[in-house]
C-alpha cells in the first residue's frame, strides 16, 4: 500500500505529556504551551483531563487552562473524561472533543481507572450518549494495546474486542495506544490490521510511547498499513502515572521531521514546534527529549 499524502498529528503534550510531572506546573505555563501549539498549526490539541485530582494531581488546573487558552478557530481542543463528572466538567470547559479511555488489558484497566474493561464500557455508555447529545466529538482510547506492565502480553484479539465495544458507543476516532512503548513494527502492523477489521482504518490512530526507541519505526509501519492519524508530544514529554518506567510519547518534532522527509503533509510548522519544545523544556528545567528538536535548536545556535 502506498503511504498517505496527508496525516493528522494530534498534539498530546499538554495532557499526556505533562500529567506525570511531579512538580505542579503553573496554569499560565500550560496555557502558553497550548497557545504556542495552536499557533504552530495543530488542528487537534489534547489540552485537559477531567479526572480525579486524587488520581492525577497535575491535571487539577484543567478548567483554568481551558478557560484561558486563546481558541483558534477550527482547532479541536480535547479533554479526557473517565465518567459523567468528567464529562460535565468538559462541557462546562467547552471542550470540542472528549476522550473515554479504556484498556486492552484487564490489569491496567483496574490500576488506571479502578474498574474492569466491561465496567468501564458501561460507565462510558452514559458519557458517550451525553457527548452525542451535546454535539461533542467522541474519541476512544485503548491503552496497553501492545503490552501491559502488569499482565505482559496482550493479544490482538483483545484490542479488537475493545475497538468493537468503543465503536458501538459511537466513537468518531479510536486510538490504539502503546502506553509503555514496547511494541515493534511487525507487531504494530498485525495489531493495526486486526483493529481495522472492526473500525474504519482512516479513523484509527497510532499513539506511541518511545520507551524502547521504536516509536518512529512503529509510525512508519502504521503508515504502511494505512493509518493516517498519530499522537505525539512536543519535546517528547510524558509518561503515565499508572505505567511506571514508561517514558514519554514519541516527540512531535521527530514525527514532523519523518513526515517532512516522506513528503507527507501535516500543516504544522516544525520550527514553531521546536520553539514550543524549547520553551516547555526550559520551564521544566531539563533538555527536550526530541532528537530532531534538539538537533534543529543546536543548528540554529551555530548558524
Ligand atoms: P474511583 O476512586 O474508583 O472513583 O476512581 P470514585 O467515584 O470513588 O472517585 C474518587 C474521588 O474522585 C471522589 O472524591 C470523586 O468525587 C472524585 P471524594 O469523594 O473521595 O472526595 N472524582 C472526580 N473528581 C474530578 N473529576 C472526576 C472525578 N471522578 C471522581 N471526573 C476514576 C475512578 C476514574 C475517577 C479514577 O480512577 C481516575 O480519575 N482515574 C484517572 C487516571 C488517569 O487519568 N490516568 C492517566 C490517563 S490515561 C493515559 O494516560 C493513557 C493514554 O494516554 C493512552 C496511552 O498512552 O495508553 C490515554
Ligand atoms: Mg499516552
Amino acid at each position: 500500500m502506498s503511504l498517505p499524502n496527508k496525516v493528522k498529528i494530534v498534539e498530546v503534550g499538554p495532557r499526556d505529556g505533562l500529567q506525570n510531572e511531579r512538580e505542579i506546573i503553573p496554569a499560565e505555563v500550560k496555557i502558553e504551551l497550548v497557545d504556542r501549539l495552536s499557533a504552530a498549526g495543530f488542528a487537534n490539541i489534547e489540552a485537559a483531563s477531567f479526572v480525579s485530582s486524587k488520581w492525577v494531581r497535575q491535571m487539577a488546573t484543567s478548567s483554568e487552562v481551558m478557560a484561558a487558552i486563546r481558541r483558534k478557530p477550527g482547532v479541536v481542543y480535547s479533554a479526557l473524561t473517565p465518567n459523567m463528572r468528567g464529562l460535565e466538567a468538559a462541557i462546562a470547559a467547552k471542550a470540542d472533543e472528549v476522550v473515554i479511555f479504556g484498556a486492552a488489558s484487564e490489569a491496567f484497566s483496574q490500576k488506571n481507572i479502578n474498574c474492569s474493561i466491561a465496567e468501564s464500557v458501561e460507565r462510558f455508555r452514559a458519557v458517550a450518549q451525553a457527548a452525542k447529545l451535546h454535539g461533542i466529538r467522541l474519541r476512544g482510547s485503548i491503552s496497553c494495546a501492545f503490552g501491559c506492565p502488569y499482565q505482559g502480553e496482550v493479544p490482538p484479539d483483545s484490542v479488537a474486542d475493545v475497538v468493537r465495544r468503543l465503536r458501538e458507543l459511537g466513537c468518531d476516532e479510536i486510538d490504539i495506544a502503546d502506553t509503555i512503548g514496547v511494541g515493534t513494527p511487525g507487531q504494530v502492523r498485525r495489531v493495526m490490521e486486526r483493529a481495522a477489521r472492526e473500525f474504519p482504518i482512516g479513523q484509527l490512530s497510532g499513539h506511541f510511547h518511545d520507551t524502547y526507541g521504536q516509536a518512529v519505526a512503529n509510525i512508519y509501519a502504521s503508515l504502511e498499513v494505512g493509518i493516517a492519524v498519530f499522537h505525539s508530544s512536543v519535546a517528547g514529554l510524558g509518561g503515565c502515572p499508572y505505567a511506571k518506567g514508561a517514558t514519554g510519547n514519541v516527540a512531535t518534532e521527530d514525527v514532523l521531521y519523518l513526515m517532512q522527509g516522506l513528503g507527507i503533509e501535516t500543516g504544522i510548522d516544525l520550527d514553531a514546534v521546536v520553539d514550543a519544545g524549547q520553551f516547555i523544556s526550559q520551564q521544566l528545567g531539563r533538555k527536550a527529549a526530541s532528537r530532531a528538536g534538539n538537533a534543529i535548536a543546536a543548528k540554529r545556535r551555530f548558524a
